[in-house]
């Protein structure tokens, strides 16, 4: 079953994917920013980037360059202290309404109350696969490591290389995989208190404005949108193209989902009274994969 529908998709994959580079560069060559003029800030000659939100704006910026397949790593540093209200969204997203979108989003909190995690999967527009986490450190004492480790067998979301959610492709089950629309990165710093935290009771409290978040160390091994056309084999020969879990980096993320997993929607009968849907089966673990 699975093996007949990675065959047909395959071919095609090889056109639209030609070559990939590898590169840690500056945030002014490879980022804009988007929204929220002074409140974004890009400084120390590229290497650091810091968003902020006010009462009257938040900030966002966005990559230059679109991907498509590959390992997208980024360290944030999120708001200190009481955050409760704000969300600071990190994701990848094309356009268009079957876009195809992977997110990460922070939900602030009040000081020493933990952040929440959120992370989506849409494929063609439609997204509702949420998984929300707490983290094992405080993410606004330090920089810590998010990446999206994006292939055509699976996307991985993981922080500091401890692999937290793993979304594979399951097309063979009629569930649509992003690998045709290149994406580009996005962030962004905003103002959602009508939900975020504790679904809305707790309000942003703008005493504490600025709030201010940071962003280093970006590096990305993709293949370029622009540049996919000549040879591959660069990104045919890097490691993220086949990335795959081994047995330690499931022992990892079943380490993380057993003890940090706060809600799946897998989990969630209330809300899919038909039944689940297909990439919740659990057989989809073991579809064969097209190598
Ligand atoms: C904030 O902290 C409270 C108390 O620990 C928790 O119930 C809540 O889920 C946390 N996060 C958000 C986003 O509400
Ligand atoms: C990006 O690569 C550089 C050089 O290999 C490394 O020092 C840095 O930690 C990497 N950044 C992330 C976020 O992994
Ligand atoms: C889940 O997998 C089993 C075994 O492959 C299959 O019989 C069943 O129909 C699947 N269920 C769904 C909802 O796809």
């Amino acid at each position: 079953m699975g093996s007949g529908s990675a065959v047909k998709w395959l071919p095609f994959w090889w056109l639209v994917v030609g070559v990939c580079f590898v590169y840690g560069g500056s945030f002014y060559e490879d980022f804009e920013i988007t929204w929220g003029g002074e409140r974004a800030k890009i400084f120390n000659s590229g290497r650091l980037l810091s968003l902020s939100l006010d009462k009257l704006s938040g900030s966002g910026f966005q990559s230059k360059k679109t991907y498509l397949f590959g390992r997208i790593d980024m360290q944030l540093k999120l708001v200190a202290g009481n955050s409760a209200g704000t969300v600071t969204a990190y994701y990848l997203s094309s356009q268009g309404p079957s876009h195809d979108e992977i997110d990460f989003e922070f939900l602030g909190n009040l000081s020493g109350d933990p952040y929440i995690l959120h992370t989506n999967v849409f494929t063609q527009g439609k997204g509702n696969r949420e998984q929300q986490f707490y983290l094992w450190f405080d993410p606004t004492k330090n920089f810590h490591t998010y990446s999206i480790i994006w292939n055509p067998q699976q996307i991985i979301f993981s922080v500091d290389n401890y692999p937290i959610r793993e979304f594979r492709n399951a097309e063979a089950m009629g569930v649509p995989f992003p690998k045709t629309q290149p994406m580009r990165i996005y962030s962004s710093l905003w103002n959602a208190d009508d939900w975020a935290t504790r679904g809305g009771l707790v309000k942003t409290d703008w005493t504490n404005a600025p709030f201010t978040a940071y962003y280093r160390n970006f590096n990305a091994t993709a293949c370029t949108a622009a540049d996919c056309s000549k040879s591959w084999s660069s990104f045919s020969g890097s490691s993220a193209q086949t990335y795959q879990l081994d047995a330690f980096g499931r022992r990892r993320l079943r380490w993380v989902q057993k003890y940090f997993m706060i809600y799946n929607y897998c989990n969630d009968l209330k809300r899919f009274p038909q039944g689940l849907p297909p990439e919740c089966n659990h057989s989809s673990k073991f579809l064969s994969h097209p190598q």
